[in-house]
């Protein structure tokens, strides 16, 4: 079956992307990951002086369900590549060579200067990379040198410095936005503003993943202290799936969306198509269960398709957008299916007449 998806001019064999970081963190991860079939791939955020650039161990956190262990968010506080960028442009220029069928696209980040960052989009598009994401939301670490969501954050600087890589790009344009903000069309339209022709949403939350109640350190702890980092995986895919379609009903036409947050398997993928993304992009996932995932991402989407008559991927995109509404609506639709005594049945004053867990249950759709 034919799951190729055409965004922005780019050919993806399918629409499964993996996200910025560790997944694509070098020439062998990349080519390990288009060998096992997956569509494109995001590499990990580069810049132009790696030196500037030092980890920290542990720099992972998982939060687990109490009940089975399962992990259900996971918080990072891992900095962007750490390896220098004449490795990084000959690792693209061979991954390119190799996969000229897979869409390789490069994230780039640099501090707040605009000879710096069209140097760096200059060099970069120079290697055959099909595309640019700007990270304007890594939410930690890089912070502190003014790059990544300290950008992203601010409506105004993303404006600016997405046309000064638009100036130089001859590639389309991406721009990766932080979810830590009050309203993500705002830094999305300056992006677009700015020239971009896409938005991938979302990075990482900002989190604490827990509290060692033995020592009293927030985790994770690195020599007895901690900073607030980035929270990923399951947890965070209903606060994802929300932004994309705030995006997908708010954005202009002709403007993709790269939908990521807690995608785990094809159902987790389609729910992001379904809400207007044309491509997903994991990247937790594939750190906890390995490339072979895409089999049933592609498997499940290829049956999904069959099952509902869909001939396209394209045609997935955006299905389920046209059935948000407002709340007054949802009322006036409830009278007119003749069910606003539901409605009146389930008044505030109800819930002391049963045990409050039956009453929840009682509301819940799912
Ligand atoms: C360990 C780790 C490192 C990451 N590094 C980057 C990065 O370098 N650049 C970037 O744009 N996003 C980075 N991200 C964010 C992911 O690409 C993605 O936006 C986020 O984790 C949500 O998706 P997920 O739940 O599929 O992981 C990183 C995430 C993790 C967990």
């Amino acid at each position: 079956m034919d799951l190729s998806i055409t965004v922005n001019g780019m050919k993806f064999p399918n629409p499964f992307v993996l996200g910025s970081g560790p997944p694509g963190t070098n020439a062998r991860v990349l080519a390990k990951s288009f060998e096992a079939g997956w569509g494109g791939a995001v590499a990990k955020t580069v810049s132009l002086e790696s030196a500037k650039v030092v980890n920290v161990v542990p720099r992972y956190g998982k939060l687990r369900s109490r009940r089975t262990g399962e992990v259900i968010g996971f918080e990072n506080i891992e900095l962007i590549s750490d390896r220098p960028i004449d490795v990084w442009l000959e690792e693209f220029r061979q991954v390119k060579k190799e996969f000229p069928n897979h869409i390789l696209i490069a994230s780039i980040m640099e501090e707040y200067e605009k000879s710096r960052w069209q140097e760096l989009t200059r060099m970069v598009q120079d290697t055959g990379v099909d595309g640019f994401e700007l990270n304007f939301s890594c939410p930690h670490g890089m912070t502190e040198r003014k790059m990544g969501s300290e950008m992203g954050e601010h409506p105004d600087l993303t404006e600016e410095v997405t046309s000064w890589v638009t100036e130089v790009a001859t590639i389309p344009v991406w721009a990766k936005m932080t979810p830590n903000i009050t309203n993500i069309r705002e830094p999305a339209q300056a992006a677009v503003s700015g020239g971009a022709v896409g938005i991938s949403a979302i990075n990482t939350i900002l989190s604490v993943i827990g509290v060692d109640l033995d020592t009293l350190r927030p985790m994770p702890t690195v020599e007895g202290h901690c900073v607030p980092g980035g929270y990923s995986a399951q947890a965070v895919r209903p606060i994802a799936l929300r932004m994309v379609s705030q995006l997908a009903l708010g954005l202009p036409d002709g403007i993709s969306i790269s939908g990521i947050g807690g995608i785990e398997n094809s159902h987790d993928a389609l729910e992001f198509m379904l809400l207007g993304a044309s491509t997903v992009q994991i990247c937790t996932g594939v750190m906890l269960q390995g490339v072979k995932m895409i089999d049933e991402l592609i498997a499940g989407v290829e049956k999904f398709m069959v099952d509902k008559g869909f001939d396209s991927v394209e045609e997935v995109v955006g299905k389920s957008l046209p059935y948000f509404s407002t709340h007054m609506d949802l009322v006036q639709k409830m009278k007119t299916a003749k069910r606003s005594k539901a409605g009146e049945a389930s008044r505030d004053n109800e819930w002391a007449q049963k045990d409050i867990t039956e009453k929840t249950a009682e509301l819940t759709s799912n």
